[in-house]
């Protein structure tokens, strides 16, 4: 044992990591999930339903922004400098108030329950145990209000979508507040679904078969006109097909009540209706945003800017972030890669409020990358779903250890020792 007083050799998150899987595999034990991105989708993909892999890895049209995000990355080249003491790193970052252990947090991501049962709750402890920020989306497959129970003091934020009820968008941030949550970030982007080519061909929309609708069946206003709603509805018409019927038994499985209750009441297929009824609203404007900066005292972010004038815009309505985002592809094809939008909004916004980026992050690379380009912090996509696909709760935390651990080491051997110093001169391009 050394003495106390005598340094301890620095090893950091990346180092720990790296040796905990080599030494397991001397002893015989190997990683429970894939490391490799790649390798980790397929294994996702055997384990979830052809509709569920398909809603999940799917964007709009040609996937061309699928691409166009990885191709941005790789792009920017980084440039390592030497000799510069890298023992002692500091990979955490700060937003808005809340501390975020690496500088990347988990997006929100709907429907959970495509990729594993245990859906937003394995997501929140894992996010929970790691220090890392999880952004509740609006789509949940789980009420809020259980997901935050599960998380302790982990931080948390609620993401909205901004329906035609006002007063449904209100309760949703107040049931935000009180679950802890420590920013809303509104997303901007989905006012209509994208043409999803690869949903279309399967005629699948999970929210059709009651999924992904859990913050709204637990909300009292939705609830209150649900009852309107099923006062109104009539049976279905015409000869019922197997199909329907199986459509009707999954929607009663979400519903929030007994099955057989779902079912009987009407309550389960109502609430799709009612859903599919409110949550578009195509004609948001800026001028709304007045409404929802006076509902809540908790920083709001924007999320799916992706032109600069729009960006100043967000500053001049009293936003507190930014999230630069095209929505990992599913919404406009031919949209531009987040990471070639990210410098223009760099500029304009001049350190003036954090600028968060996400779609297409697969590495502690690409987590530098966008650093260096101007974000504070990135988000996490599509990765933590296969990681939930592929092993639950320990699926998720072993993707982001796996990514605060590639993250730290990269770091490092650029020659920088926190992320905070992470700047442009770290990167060129090609
Ligand atoms: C299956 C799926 C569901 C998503 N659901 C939401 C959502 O409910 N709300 C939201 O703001 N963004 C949602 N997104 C977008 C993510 O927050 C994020 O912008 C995107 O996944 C980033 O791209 P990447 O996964 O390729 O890194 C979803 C993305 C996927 C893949």
């Amino acid at each position: 044992m050394p003495a106390p007083e005598e340094p301890q050799p620095a090893v950091g998150i990346g180092r720990e990591r790296q040796f905990e899987i080599y030494v397991g595999g001397a002893r015989g034990s190997y990683p429970t999930v894939p490391v490799s991105f790649e390798r980790l989708e397929r294994g996702a993909q055997k384990s979830m339903s052809r509709e569920g892999y398909a809603y999940v890895a799917g964007g709009a049209g040609t996937e061309e922004t699928i691409r166009a995000n990885r191709a941005a990355f790789e792009r920017w080249r980084i440039v390592p400098r030497m000799l510069r003491d890298v023992s002692v790193r500091d990979t955490s970052v700060e937003v808005l108030g809340t501390p975020m252990a690496s500088p990347f947090f988990l997006s929100p991501i709907g429907v959970l329950e495509m990729a594993h049962r245990d859906a937003d709750l394995a997501v929140a402890r894992s996010a929970a145990a790691e220090g890392v920020p999880f952004v509740f989306s609006n789509q949940a497959s789980r009420p809020m209000e259980e997901t935050a129970a599960v998380m302790g003091d982990g931080p948390r934020w609620f993401q909205l979508y901004w329906s035609t009820s006002d007063e449904l968008v209100a309760s949703l941030v107040s049931r935000a507040e009180r679950c802890g949550c420590s920013a809303i970030v509104l997303t901007l982007d989905t006012t209509m679904l994208g043409w999803r080519v690869r949903d279309l061909d399967l005629a699948y929309l999970p929210f059709l078969r009651g999924r992904g609708i859990a913050q709204y069946t637990s909300d009292p206003v939705f609830l209150e006109a649900l009852h309107e709603t099923l006062q109104q509805a009539s049976p279905p018409a015409g000869r019922i097909s197997l199909a329907a019927i199986s459509t009707l038994w999954e929607m009663a499985g979400s519903y929030p009540t007994r099955r057989l209750e779902g079912l009987r009441s009407g309550l389960a297929r109502a609430a799709v209706r009612r859903f599919v009824e409110t949550y578009s609203r195509p004609s948001l404007s800026w001028d709304d945003l007045a409404f929802l900066r006076e509902r809540t005292r908790l920083p709001i972010l924007l999320k799916g800017i992706l032109h600069p004038v729009d960006a100043v815009a967000a500053i001049e309505h009293g936003m507190s972030g930014i999230v630069v985002s095209n929505h990992g592809g599913r919404q406009v094809d031919g949209a531009i890669a987040t990471i070639d939008a990210l410098p223009g909004i760099a500029e304009a916004v001049a350190g003036r409020i954090p600028l968060l980026v996400d779609s297409g992050v697969r590495s502690g690379a690409d987590v530098f990358r966008a650093l260096a380009l101007g974000a504070t912090a990135v988000g996490l996509g599509r990765p933590y779903v296969w990681g939930l696909a592929a092993g639950g709760a320990e699926g998720v935390r072993e993707v982001i250890r796996n990514l605060r651990a590639d993250f730290d080491l990269t770091l490092g051997l650029a020659g920088v020792v926190s992320a905070r110093e992470v700047g442009h001169d770290n990167v060129t391009r090609v």
